[in-house]
């Protein structure tokens, strides 16, 4: 802050005074641009006097003829600052300098014409209590800083760039107009709701423009919307400006479709003259509110032909036009009638001071019709007004019905400004906190199927929440077919497949299909993510699925078709041991082994359970028990049946030529030793197996892509092939020895039966044991528990169901008689001759 001698000297050098004013309790200074700075070049220093008739804007006057008229409104109220007189001071900031000095002029102490030394911030009572303005961005910055100084309340109805929000830097700074933060969302989600990622974004060089551009940036990065050109639009250039052609071409030469321009109109208009210049058809812009209303772009001449033009606007209800409209012609019509003499309007001042009103004389032939954007702009000085009304009215206590009229400081006024909340014209009007109004857009759209330029609204962008909500049936797209236009650097991929990007611009990519085992989810389209372990995924697919689980269950029907048999055979089994008891003492039990025939019988039931151990889900139990309990029960029956045949070959063929090996082997209780020995090795194996490597239930994920099984760890290990191959070789050691019998007697030889069997089991073993390599799952463990089926039944068929056949229908061959005249005839046979 500059020391207060510097201020005062300033203030005194440019003694200029307010352009409108009238006095009142509490005065509000309004800061409007009335005239604009001719670009001029100054043939020495100079400061420019805001008096050129040439440069006249009447947005300018009209928003001043808005204040007039809002502060007269709240005077002649009986229920907003009853009895309380509200005064203004209007200044014109044509200029930096012309701003900085009105800004002076509202910081003098009340009732005097300059500074003082300044003692307290805290007890400062300025001339003015509120400053309505400035317009643009660039002087609210400097007014703003100043004002915060004294935390004088400033709300600007034009300045939106987003730095103003910072209340660290501009404490006492509001507006009405929205922040330009808002806007760039509403661009974005205009952007994200016609699917255009590929655009071009050109922002005016100034505040506005640089700041926007800079937001702009941030956030479509963020919403992966790609920007194929960023540029900037000089600003003091006219149309026949090399640079501006230049930006135009290199937009054409890019061939985007949609191209957002964040400008002010001033900076606007000589950029569009240059696009109907370089006849630019068919080309979407996205206009910005300070230029997408304005009259001076849309007048430019050809601009029907650039495209379709779709843009932001302050939203207003339509009844505020409607209502506003009359009575402010009517100010401004008192306006031109007041200003020659100062008759009626209260302007005492107003003649002897500044040229500025002389200018303003002629004002009313200057003005244009007020147009849209100055509606809008004006219902935002209104409701600033009102905005420091309602902060007054409190501030007074009116609520209670008389004002108390006490000396107000301005930092006690902002506060009351930030808090209010009132309606106006069916408006909730609040500022949140940040100081900005809580507002939201219009989305409008250039119409040149009439007479003339018009626009429509087509949408609307609503604040807190943040929601955009377009009308489609009122959009009139201009281009050939009405449809849309597209705005994208690659066109979408298929379903499934993920994007490639090429280059730093993730818009642009190719598409590449995700691999089997792999789904691409739609939040990330860059990336193809594995499925999970229990899941799979065909190649080009955009989910995982469940992989079935495989597993020989109770309820499948290979499940039944093999049940069924071992229930069977199970019954059999005890068919056999009662009839087998009931007939213990006949011959033919006794010969296939007596007593034995019950641990077979026994063992084969075993084995038969064991199988039982395959059907279900595995668990801990079944796969640790099923292959040692098969293994040991199948290796006790083949040492039944192996020993048996032994000891008939023994009798008949042995006992004749080694009478002495015979004797030992019964004598030292042989096959139960023998028995008693392979069971015991058998046994050694299964408990080496089972603790080298334990059977658990795993899932196999190897097998298909589609299933997962489950399966029993042990299966195919190493040491449950060892007890296997132990069973072959006890069962080809059987083979063997019962082959060696093939020539005894009928009742005695099995063999043929034996052998059969053996023979079928084997058989089933290499099916079963070249299908281990193949595929894992239900028709594997089907297959093995139909093989140890098969090589049960068929010991059982071939050992068992002879003897029991005769057992029970020819009973005259099991008689004692039988077997000794059969021995006798093998004996003759193979005596020699
Ligand atoms: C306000 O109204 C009073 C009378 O109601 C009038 O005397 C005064 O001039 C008015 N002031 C303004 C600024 O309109
Ligand atoms: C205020 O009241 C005065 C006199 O009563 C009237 O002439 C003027 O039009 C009113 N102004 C507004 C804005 O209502
Ligand atoms: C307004 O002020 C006048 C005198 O200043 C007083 O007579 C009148 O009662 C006041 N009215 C209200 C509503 O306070
Ligand atoms: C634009 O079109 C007009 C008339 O069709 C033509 O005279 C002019 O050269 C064109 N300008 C460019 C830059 O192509
Ligand atoms: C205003 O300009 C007129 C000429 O246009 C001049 O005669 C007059 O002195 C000027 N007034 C002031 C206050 O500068
Ligand atoms: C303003 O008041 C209205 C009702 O009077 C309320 O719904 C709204 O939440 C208030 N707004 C704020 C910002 O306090
Ligand atoms: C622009 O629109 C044209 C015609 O509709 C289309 O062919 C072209 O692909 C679009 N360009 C981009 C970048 O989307
Ligand atoms: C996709 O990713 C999101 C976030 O990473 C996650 O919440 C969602 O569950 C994923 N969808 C699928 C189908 O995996
Ligand atoms: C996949 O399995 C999980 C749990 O295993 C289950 O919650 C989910 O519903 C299954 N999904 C489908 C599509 O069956």
């Amino acid at each position: 802050m500059p020391p207060p001698a510097v201020l005062c000297l300033c203030f005194c050098l440019c003694a200029r005074a307010a352009a409108f004013a009238r006095d009142g309790d509490y005065t509000i200074a309004g800061l409007f641009q009335i005239h604009s700075l001719p670009p001029r070049a100054a043939a020495r220093p100079q400061v420019d006097a805001c008096d050129d008739a040439s440069a006249f804007r009447s947005h300018g006057y009209h928003l001043v003829q808005t204040m007039r008229f809002t502060v007269e409104e709240i005077n002649n109220s009986s229920t907003l600052l009853p009895n309380v007189t509200l005064g203004y001071d209007i200044y014109d900031t044509c200029s930096e300098s012309a701003n900085i000095h009105a800004t002076l002029r509202v910081l003098a102490q009340k009732g005097q014409h300059s500074i003082e030394m300044l003692r307290t911030f805290r007890h400062y009572e300025s001339r003015a209590v509120a400053v309505i303005g400035p317009d643009s961005t660039k002087l609210a910055l400097t007014t703003a800083a100043i004002l915060s100084v004294f935390l004088i309340p400033e709300i600007s109805y034009e300045a939106s760039v987003e730095t103003l929000s910072l209340k660290r830097l501009y404490p006492s700074f509001l507006r009405t107009i929205p922040s330009d933060r808002q806007q760039v969302k509403a661009i974005v989600l205009l952007l994200q709701r016609f699917r255009w990622t590929w655009v071009a974004l050109l922002g005016s060089d100034n505040t506005y423009g640089r700041s926007g551009l800079e937001a702009l940036h941030e956030l479509l990065s963020a919403h992966d919307i790609c920007i194929a050109y960023r540029g900037i639009i000089p600003s003091n250039k006219d149309a026949s400006s090399p640079e501006l052609h230049h930006m135009v071409r290199i937009l054409m030469d890019i061939r985007v479709n949609v191209t957002i321009v964040f400008s002010s109109k001033q900076i606007a208009r000589p950029f569009f003259e240059v696009v109907v210049q370089e006849n630019i058809t068919g080309m979407v812009w996205v206009g910005t509110e300070d230029w997408s209303l304005a009259q001076t772009v849309w007048h430019v001449p050809g601009i029907q032909n650039i495209g379709s033009v779709i843009g932001m606007s302050i939203k207003q209800t339509e009844s505020m036009i409607l209502k506003h409209s009359e009575p402010w012609k009517s100010a401004e019509e008192s306006a031109s009638s007041t200003g020659a003499g100062g008759g009626n309007g209260g302007s005492s001042r107003e003649s002897t001071q500044l040229n500025c009103t002389q200018g303003c004389t002629g004002c009313r032939l200057l003005t244009t019709a007020p147009d849209e954007y100055d509606t809008k702009a004006s219902y935002s000085v209104y409701t600033a007004v009102y905005a420091v009304a309602h902060g007054l009215h409190n501030l007074l206590g009116c609520a209670s019905g008389a004002c108390s009229k006490d000396r107000v400081y301005p930092w006690q006024l902002l506060e009351k400004i930030r808090q209010v909340n009132f309606s106006l014209h069916e408006n909730q009007i609040s500022f949140d906190a940040n100081g900005d109004i809580l507002k939201g857009y219009d989305i409008i759209m250039w119409n040149w199927r009439g007479p003339g330029w018009s626009s429509d609204v087509v949408g609307s962008f609503s604040v807190n929440p943040d929601r955009l909500s377009i009308d489609q049936d009122k959009i009139l797209w201009h281009t050939k077919d009405n449809q849309a236009p597209v705005s994208v650097c690659s066109q979408a991929c298929q379903a499934g497949e993920k994007r490639l990007q090429h280059g730093r611009h993730r818009c642009c990519f190719s598409c590449v299909a995700c691999p089997a085992g792999t789904f691409l989810n739609r939040t990330d389209l860059y990336a193809c993510q594995p499925c999970g372990r229990d899941e799979w995924a065909p190649a080009r697919s955009e989910a995982c699925f469940n992989r079935t689980v495989d597993f020989l269950s109770w309820a499948d029907p290979i499940s039944w078709a093999l049940l069924t048999p071992i229930a069977l055979l199970m019954l059999l089994v005890a068919g056999l041991a009662v009839v087998f008891a009931l007939n213990i003492s006949t011959p033919v039990v006794k010969s296939a082994g007596g007593k034995m025939c019950f641990v077979m019988l026994g063992a084969l039931a075993c084995a038969c359970s064991s199988l039982f151990c395959y059907f279900g889900e595995p668990t801990r139990l079944t796969c640790l028990v099923r292959l040692p309990l098969f293994s040991i029960s199948f290796t006790v029956l083949l040492s039944c049946i192996t020993t048996r045949s032994f000891q008939i070959v023994c009798i008949f063929k042995l006992n004749r030529k080694w009478p002495a090996l015979y004797e030992a082997w019964t004598r030292h209780r042989g096959p139960a030793l023998f028995i008693g020995g392979s069971t015991a090795v058998q046994a050694a194996l299964c408990l080496l197996a089972v603790s080298a490597s334990p059977s658990v239930p795993r899932r196999n994920y190897g097998a298909s892509a589609e299933q997962v099984v489950l399966e029993c760890s042990q299966d195919s290990s190493q040491s449950a092939t060892a007890t296997v191959v132990y069973n072959v070789l006890l069962s080809a050691c059987c083979f063997a020895v019962s082959y060696l019998g093939r020539d005894l007697p009928e009742n005695y030889n099995e063999a043929k039966c034996v052998t059969l069997s053996l023979l079928l089991h084997f058989a089933c073993s290499a099916c079963v044991l070249t299908a281990y390599g193949s595929h894992p799952g239900r028709p594997l463990v089907a297959a093995g528990a139909l093989n140890m089926l098969c090589a049960l039944a068929a010991l059982l068929g071939g050992y068992f169901l002879p003897k029991a056949y005769v057992v029970l229908f020819r009973p005259e061959l099991n008689t004692a008689a039988h077997f000794q005249m059969s021995i006798q005839r093998y004996t003759r046979r193979r005596a020699p001759p």
